[in-house]
């Protein structure tokens, strides 16, 4: 395949294989694509950011807060305008940076910022290699979607032996080919246990006017239903994500419409159907007020204001009674703090979806606006509890489980 056009973020860490990433650079170019440098603190004490912009016949990035980059290209642009970024070498301190979220040099914040597929050519000591605090971070990272060439066992530097030796340029130069072929194939028709299903998943709280000011809400953050989407996309779903007011990102690879009211919800859900498998993940208001103010409420020498309510369209039970074009499967959430299960089992029957994922979200349990879930998943065949688990690992597993159960029909 060749690299014609492709353009490459090269981040270069602090390691004695870092004189490696200048071969690198050459044998990338040879091949049609464009090297755009960074250069860590630590990697500028290995090779120099003259010899590196030479051979990218680009200018080397270097400083989170230089002015002038910042006037040129933000890091937010640079860690977006590539179709890859490479770490090589990635050592163990760049590993743990970007395993654990920090950005806090540019190098870790271009990692934090990118929407970019991310491969990693790790060259550290054995030892570091081999110690669990490493592991547990690449298998966290791969957990990530992040992918890595080597590292291969070799005499060291240090002079040990053993896996830590950064693999060969030309073998990283094979890892882009393959790491940019699969995006392409992602981006037209999907690789992934659900390629080619369309998915529409609600998500976080919605938003019930009262007046144009205030508004009634609930403590729904949108990380479990946003992490779906983030999942079914990666398993190569074309998802369709509808959101609620909510302070996360939207998921990278998903197309996200942004609502307020459970009246817009449905509105954009109905707009997005037919789809394959719906999810309603979102803490959708049961009521909104009947009598919300058009300009905003003052207050009365007669005493509060009574608000009246109506109860709020039902998406999931609507989207289940669909004759035409009703989703091969449906997935509804159940947010209980009581009777978790039989509440549940309930609203499976009363609302007629095909899987209810049921949690208990009393507040002593932190589950809205946490980062952990404990799960039971409800079906006509039964109950299938899962330990509390981090919502990214929930929905890796829901996932998993509606791609294996999605051919034969959940329940069937
Ligand atoms: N749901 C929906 N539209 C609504 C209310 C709920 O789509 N107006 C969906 C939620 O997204 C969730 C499921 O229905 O998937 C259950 O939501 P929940 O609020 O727990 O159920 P309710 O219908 O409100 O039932 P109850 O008041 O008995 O708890």
């Amino acid at each position: 395949m060749s690299l014609t056009g492709k353009r490459i973020l090269l981040i270069i860490g602090g390691g004695i294989a870092a004189y490696k990433a200048l071969d690198f650079i050459r044998r990338v170019r040879e091949r049609g694509a464009s090297v755009r440098p960074v250069l860590t603190a630590a990697g500028k004490q290995f090779v120099t950011p003259l010899s590196v912009s030479s051979l990218a016949g680009m200018s080397v990035h270097e400083d989170l807060f230089s002015l002038t980059e910042e006037a040129n290209m933000g890091h937010i642009e640079l860690s977006r305008a590539a179709d890859l970024v490479v770490i090589a070498p990635a050592t163990a301190d760049l590993i743990a940076k970007a395993a654990n979220g920090l950005a806090n040099d540019l190098a870790s914040t271009l990692l934090l910022a990118t929407d970019k597929k991310v491969l990693m050519a790790p060259a550290m000591n054995v030892r570091m290699w081999l110690h669990p605090a490493t592991q547990r971070n690449v298998a966290q990272l791969a957990r990530d979607g992040v992918l890595f060439a080597g590292p291969v066992d070799g005499e060291m530097a240090c002079g040990e032996f053993g896996p830590g030796r950064m693999v060969e340029p030309l073998e990283i130069v094979a890892a882009i080919e393959k790491a940019l072929a699969s995006s392409t194939a992602i981006s037209l028709a999907g690789d992934g246990p659900l390629a080619g299903r369309k998915i529409i998943i609600t998500s976080g709280p919605t938003h019930e006017p009262i007046d144009p000011v205030r508004y009634i809400a609930n403590r729904s953050s949108g990380k479990q239903g946003h992490a779906i989407a983030q999942a079914a996309a990666r398993a190569g779903a074309q998802v369709i994500l509808v959101s609620g007011p909510v302070a996360i990102p939207d998921p990278s690879g998903v197309t996200t419409h942004h609502v307020e009211t459970a009246r817009d919800m449905l509105d954009a859900v109905e707009a997005a159907l037919p789809a394959d498998i719906f999810i309603g993940a979102a803490a959708v208001a049961d009521w909104r007020v009947d009598n919300a103010g058009a300009q905003k409420m003052k207050k009365l020498t007669s005493g509060a204001p009574t608000l009246q309510f109506t109860e709020n369209p039902d998406i999931l039970a609507s989207v289940c009674a669909r004759t035409k074009d009703r989703p091969a499967l449906v997935v509804g959430f159940a947010a209980e703090t009581e009777n978790v299960i039989a509440y549940a089992q309930d609203k499976l029957v009363r609302k007629k979806c095909d899987l209810v994922i049921a949690n208990d979200v009393s507040p002593e349990r932190g589950v809205m606006g946490g980062s952990k879930n404990e799960v039971h998943l409800v079906s006509k065949t039964g109950v299938e509890s899962w330990p509390l688990l981090d919502k990214d690992e929930v929905a890796r597993r829901l996932v998993d489980t509606i791609a294996a159960h999605f051919k034969k029909g959940y329940g069937a």
